[in-house]
């Protein structure tokens, strides 16, 4: 099973997303059987590190994101992840507009998978300090939605 999270730049959202979900896999006896990546829609951050505000908030938490480097959405990326999982709806629109039509992946908002189907993580970048504690308390929520969803499916095909 692979799951991608995606947002704007890849160096804030989707990277706690992706230190916060392994460390859920990793409680949980999964962290084998699931793979787990980030990526961005646009290019400004390519190669690089988290922002230092997202790696200094996620270390306070005891995730440690700083071997993680920005990357962009990519059109293989459709056929590799079984679930590609979008931060906000405009991270979402991007992504449909780019999927191919043999896709299977799942590709909707993460935070649905908290039983806020309509709800976007709010982009932290240009804000303060506590932009990035509202990204980990919902994403940590999402990820508990997200890791039940995907123990089932093990479970179903193990
Ligand atoms: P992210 O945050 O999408 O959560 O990584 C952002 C990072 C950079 C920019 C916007 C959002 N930017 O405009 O450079």
């Amino acid at each position: 099973m692979r799951v991608l999270f995606v947002c704007l730049g890849n160096i804030c959202r989707s990277p706690t997303a992706e230190g916060v979900f392994r460390a859920h896999l990793e409680q949980a006896g999964l962290a084998s059987r699931v793979e787990v990546d980030s990526c961005g829609i646009g290019p400004w951050h390519v190669g690089k590190a988290p922002d230092a505000r997202a790696r200094e908030a996620a270390m306070q938490r005891g995730i440690d994101l700083s071997d993680l480097r920005a990357r962009q959405l990519a059109v293989e990326d459709f056929e590799r992840f079984d679930y590609v999982l979008a931060m906000d709806h405009d991270n979402l629109a991007a992504i449909e507009a780019q999927r191919p039509a043999s896709s299977e992946a799942v590709v909707a908002l993460f935070l649905g998978f908290a039983g806020w189907p309509e709800r976007a993580v709010p982009d932290p970048y240009f804000g303060d300090e506590d932009g990035f504690e509202a990204v980990l308390d919902l994403v940590e929520a999402a990820s508990r939605g997200l890791l039940a969803d995907i123990a089932s499916r093990l479970e179903d095909a193990p």
